[in-house]
């Protein structure tokens, strides 16, 4: 099944113009395989100016746009939310939700999740829907558990068909940002678990949804990682910051 692989930059709440700026010029001459989408996700505040300077630098349909988070509502006094017609107006078109630090910082259930996902999908853009589990729940043989209950509300919610639009970005909470990249063995057994889970369902959906590696991802190891069968990219936190290192995991994809 030849998927199309995504390489999605979360910069996190890191980053500034200066960055805005690096970014574009760096990733200027990216040498691409034509199966590859790039995605940034920098903070809300930057979504425009990334759009304009990716358009000044006719970059517009290399790298796309893609924000952090939204709200499951559409508009109305929800102070410091923003809306998914607040995010096709700065041109994004990819959407990170549920991410751990929303779930565990910020308290966002597997339920709010979803209807963040069947909001996101309503809008015409692209979730990436993130789960993964933590390090005691890995410990304890509590992966697949863990996996499938924060899967099962996104299926329920919005069923298996529309998976067909959705990117699944597993992250290990205990390799985010830490340096401890899970093996790509681990990762590809973990992948095909997920696309198991999905195939219970719908198996020639589950060979669609494009399956992202997150967790300490670097120039070193994601060739590696993106090598293994449903592995189909990944969603890069520290090393997106850093010109030079993002072009070579692009590049690898
Ligand atoms: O969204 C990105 C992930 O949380 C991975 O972050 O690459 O800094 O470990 P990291």
């Amino acid at each position: 099944m030849n998927r199309r692989a995504i390489v999605a930059a979360n910069w996190k709440m890191n980053g500034n113009s200066a960055l805005v700026d690096t970014m574009v010029s760096g990733l200027h001459n990216i040498s691409l395989s034509d199966n590859v989408d790039v995605v940034i996700c920098p903070s809300f505040v930057y979504l425009s100016e990334l759009a304009h300077k990716l358009k000044e630098n006719s970059l517009e349909n290399t790298i796309a746009l893609g924000a952090q988070n939204v709200s499951d509502k559409a508009s109305g006094a929800f102070t410091g939310e923003v809306s998914t017609d607040m995010l096709q107006e700065c041109s994004v078109k990819f959407v990170i939700v549920g991410h751990s630090e929303r779930r565990e910082l910020y308290k966002e259930t597997s339920t709010q999740v979803a209807h963040k996902v069947a909001t996101v999908l309503n809008a015409g853009l692209t979730p990436i829907l993130c789960i993964g589990e933590s390090e005691s729940e890995r410990a304890t043989e509590q992966t697949e558990v863990v996996l499938s209950s924060q899967l099962q509300p996104v299926i329920d919610e919005i069923g298996i068909e529309k998976f067909k639009d959705v990117v699944i970005a597993y992250e290990p909470v205990w390799a985010i940002g830490t340096g401890k990249t899970a093996s790509k063995e681990m990762a590809q057994e973990t992948h095909q678990f997920i696309r198991q889970f999905l195939a219970q369902c719908d198996a020639e959906i589950a060979n669609k949804v494009p399956l992202l590696y997150g967790g300490s991802v670097n120039a070193s190891n994601c060739e590696a990682l993106f090598a293994q069968a449903d592995i189909d990219g990944g969603l890069i936190g520290g090393a997106s910051l850093k010109v030079d290192e993002f072009s070579v995991i692009c590049s690898a994809a």
